[in-house]
């Protein structure tokens, strides 16, 4: 997979199963969303459900509600074999630009302590660790709630 021929577009329905697949690779069982969640996000907010497709593969995408003014990054995850070429930040990027888009204030996000890849990702584009959400995760551990404004 070469990144130069992957873009960032709403997902469909027929990317469902791939999302759903892509989920279940990158999170413990007891952490993924359940298939419910994308279904419900893919019909009342379509445009907060993205995917980077390349020539015609589904190799990640990004998720989100809106919570006032904020937009609310509930997920974001690459295909195990696509990571480290750069589609992750293009799915926080173009998230952003439709949050912003949307006349939206800022980005929220949470995200595992330990998870240093997602760390790095968030704190190279300019998000700022707000607090730290003590056992947030099922495994006991903490979280750290992020904030970019946009
Ligand atoms: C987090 C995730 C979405 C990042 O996607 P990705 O496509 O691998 O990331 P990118 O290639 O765009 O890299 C973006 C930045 O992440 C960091 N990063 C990526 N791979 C890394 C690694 N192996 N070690 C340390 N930092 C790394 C770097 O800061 C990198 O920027 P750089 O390439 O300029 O150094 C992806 O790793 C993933 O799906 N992880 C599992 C699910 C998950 O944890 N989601 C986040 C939940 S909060």
């Amino acid at each position: 997979m070469n990144p130069v021929d992957c873009m960032v577009r709403s997902a469909r329905w027929e990317d469902l199963s791939n999302i759903i697949s892509i989920e279940e690779q990158s999170f413990p069982p007891e952490e993924a969303f359940p298939p419910w969640i994308f279904t419900n996000i893919l019909t009342l907010n379509p445009e907060l459900l993205i995917v980077v497709d390349c020539k015609g593969s589904i190799e990640g995408y990004a998720m989100g509600v809106v919570e006032g003014d904020t937009c609310h990054l509930i997920s974001i995850a690459v295909a195990p074999s696509s990571r480290g070429k750069g589609l992750g930040r293009m799915l926080l990027k173009s998230f952003e630009s439709i949050c912003k888009g949307r006349g939206l204030a800022k980005v929220v996000l949470e995200v595992k302590v330990g998870n240093i890849i997602a760390l790095n990702l968030y704190k190279s584009e300019g998000y700022k660790v707000e607090r730290i959400l003590p056992g947030y995760y099922p495994d006991g551990s903490n979280a750290y709630r992020m904030i970019k404004r946009i």
